[in-house]
């Protein structure tokens, strides 16, 4: 079985890249390592605090969130850093390659209940023409990206990682604290009959969405002709790793809840690095009406709907969304 490190170096990868990935990768084994102590490491529980989505902040976020901030921000390869947790994003070397965008902590109503997290991230080329320190350093399509990933606090600590080519999956082997190369290339069957919607939100979603979801829950008595299955986590990071691994749809599409905040998941750190490792690994991810790795992006946390997984399926639900 093949080191993390050996695999970059075979698949060609820029040696500062790959120090960006170990500092990555260094920062979430410090996670894992709370996250499996739990309560006995006091990390459950929430702070007073809320952070600039307004959702208050748990203190595995915050403690999450310091552990990549502080380790990326002395790494001479970063430009600058964007997170979900800080209003802005944060200059680091000014004649740094690259930058560093992340969720800390996704799912994080997990965290208390024992179940999946993790930490997704992306990289993307740092830009000349603008100040280390601008925002606009971030303004630019998912297809920039010089590597996405997350890494799954479940049963096992499992990094997803793709720096262009396939998307891979190494296991953390806690003997010895390497990861290790377990998927070569995960690969997203085209056709599925799993589909992953928070379905609570049923009265908020625009109509044709609403029809889609009808008749895949008609089962083989509807037009789709086939039973479907529903899954849930309430974490982004363990739906996609799902479709990842056995295929489906992970769909959260846009609603009415708040007219202000038409969509949920962010752009940046959220829908950009998933669609990333979704299309390397055969699937398509999508928002209601484009691929979400060619969208401009307007601003450092803005939200975008997403449908990402099976081929077919997402071609399928786009067909009545745009009917
Ligand atoms: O904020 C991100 C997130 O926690 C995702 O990981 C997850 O898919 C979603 O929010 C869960 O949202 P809901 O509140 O609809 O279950």
């Amino acid at each position: 079985m093949q080191r993390l490190f050996t695999t970059l170096r075979k698949d060609g990868v820029d040696p500062k890249l790959v120090q960006l990935i170990r500092t990555i990768v260094a920062a979430s084994k410090d996670i894992a390592f709370r996250v499996r102590q739990g309560e006995l490491a006091g990390v459950l529980g929430s702070t007073l605090d809320e952070n600039i989505q307004g959702e208050t902040q748990k203190a595995l976020d915050v403690i999450a969130n310091t552990l990549i901030k502080n380790l990326l921000l002395e790494e001479d390869v970063v430009r600058a850093i964007a997170s979900e947790e800080e209003d802005s994003s944060i200059a680091a070397n000014p004649t740094g390659e690259y930058l560093v965008a992340f969720d800390p902590l996704d799912g994080s109503s997990n965290i208390d209940i024992n179940g999946q997290i993790g930490t997704i991230f992306t990289i993307l080329p740092a830009r000349d023409d603008v100040p280390a320190d601008s925002e606009l350093q971030f303004a630019q399509p998912g297809r920039n990206q010089v590597a996405a990933g997350y890494v799954l606090y479940g049963p096992s600590t499992i990094l997803v990682l793709t720096t262009g080519g396939p998307t891979r999956a190494y296991t953390l082997d806690t003997t010895h604290g390497s990861f290790m190369l377990t998927t070569d290339a995960l690969t997203i069957k085209p056709d599925t009959q799993e589909f992953a919607a928070n379905m609570a939100n049923t009265r908020f979603w625009g109509e044709n969405f609403t029809r889609y979801i009808e008749d895949l829950l008609l089962g083989e008595t509807g037009p789709r002709q086939k039973r479907f299955n529903m899954r849930w986590n309430a974490a982004m990071v363990g739906d996609v790793h799902r479709v990842l691994c056995r295929g489906g749809v992970f769909m959260y599409p846009s609603d009415s809840r708040d007219p202000k905040q038409p969509a949920k998941l962010r752009l940046l750190y959220e829908g950009n690095p998933m669609a990333m490792l979704v299309e390397n690994a055969g699937g398509k991810a999508y928002t209601e009406t484009t691929p979400i790795l060619d969208i401009q992006p307007t601003s450092l946390h803005q939200r975008v709907p997403m449908l990402i997984g099976s081929a077919n399926e997402v071609d399928a639900c786009l067909s009545y969304l745009n009917t």
